[in-house]
């Protein structure tokens, strides 16, 4: 049976500012999706320093092909129950699809999420104007914001599936604009998902804010995984990004402490994991 609060290692609460601290300093940055508390409580004691409420549960708890069916509701019902497996990390939770359709509708989800969810910040995705507006309204109200650029999942359709972005020069340059804008509008934290290695190593350069990589290879400041791909039980192919951790290991608690090993020794994303 899960008990709340069951004990974990002391260690200092992963805060905001404390993100930029990591990136100043170099050290690596771990994140990692949880789902429910029991989850988030292995997170806890292998010393993840950020969890991820992510949409993704959509695909790996609900059985969707993609996210775009996650409710506002469920992501605060899951976000509340990582919250209370969780002591000092970081907690984040993703906007879910159109609840960013305006500024009123994202401080509303923001507020959801932060206030009934207990995260202390929120996750959006893309650098559109009406996105830039809504990370604006949320930072000046004291919500901080994770943007989230590159292979965006809620923009699956326009995309014509789950495809890599910012191959082509024009479009690498588009998305580094995206990532100046988003830091102009007061986000703190920047997820890189699906582009080449070297467009998320300008981007990193080019931002003060931590940039965090899944499938955008190893010269971001951190790496998050979703948890169903790190423990190797995502139905069907694993994304070539992805790493089953649990593989030659003999528990959940193993495969998470070697993923954040692997991470901050800068051993995970090795070349086969990154794209070009
Ligand atoms: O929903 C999610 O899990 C995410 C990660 C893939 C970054 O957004």
């Amino acid at each position: 049976m899960y008990v709340q609060n069951a004990s974990a290692p002391d260690r200092k609460p992963v805060t905001v500012p404390a993100l930029r601290a990591m990136k100043a300093e170099g050290r690596r940055i771990v994140m990692l999706t949880a789902y429910d508390a029991s989850f988030a409580h292995q997170l806890e004691t292998a010393g993840v320093d950020v969890a991820l409420v992510g949409d993704s549960l959509g695909m790996v708890v609900q059985g969707h092909a993609s996210t775009l069916p996650v409710t506002l509701d469920q992501m605060v019902y899951h976000t509340a129950a990582v919250s209370r497996g969780l002591q000092a990390t970081l907690l984040v939770a993703d906007l879910p699809f159109m609840s960013d359709r305006d500024t009123a509708h994202a401080l509303e989800a923001g507020a959801r999420l932060v206030g009934e969810g207990n995260a202390a910040m929120v996750k959006i995705e893309g650098g559109a104007p009406h996105v830039l507006e809504a990370i604006n309204a949320l930072s000046v109200r004291a919500i901080p914001v994770c943007a989230h650029l590159g292979l965006t999942p809620q923009s699956v359709h326009k995309f014509g599936g789950f495809r890599i972005q910012g191959r082509e020069e024009a479009a690498a340059a588009r998305v580094l604009d995206e990532a100046r804008a988003v830091e102009a509008a007061g986000a703190e934290l920047l997820v890189l998902e699906g582009m080449p290695v070297a467009l998320a190593e300008r981007i990193t350069a080019a931002v003060s804010i931590p940039t965090i990589g899944i499938g955008a290879g190893p010269r971001c400041d951190g790496q998050v995984l979703v948890l169903h791909d790190l423990l190797g039980v995502t139905p069907g192919k694993r994304p070539k990004f992805s790493k089953d951790f649990l593989q030659g290991r003999d528990s959940v608690s193993a495969a998470i402490s070697a993923f954040v090993d692997e991470v901050r020794s800068g051993v995970f994303p090795a070349p086969e994991h990154c794209f070009n």
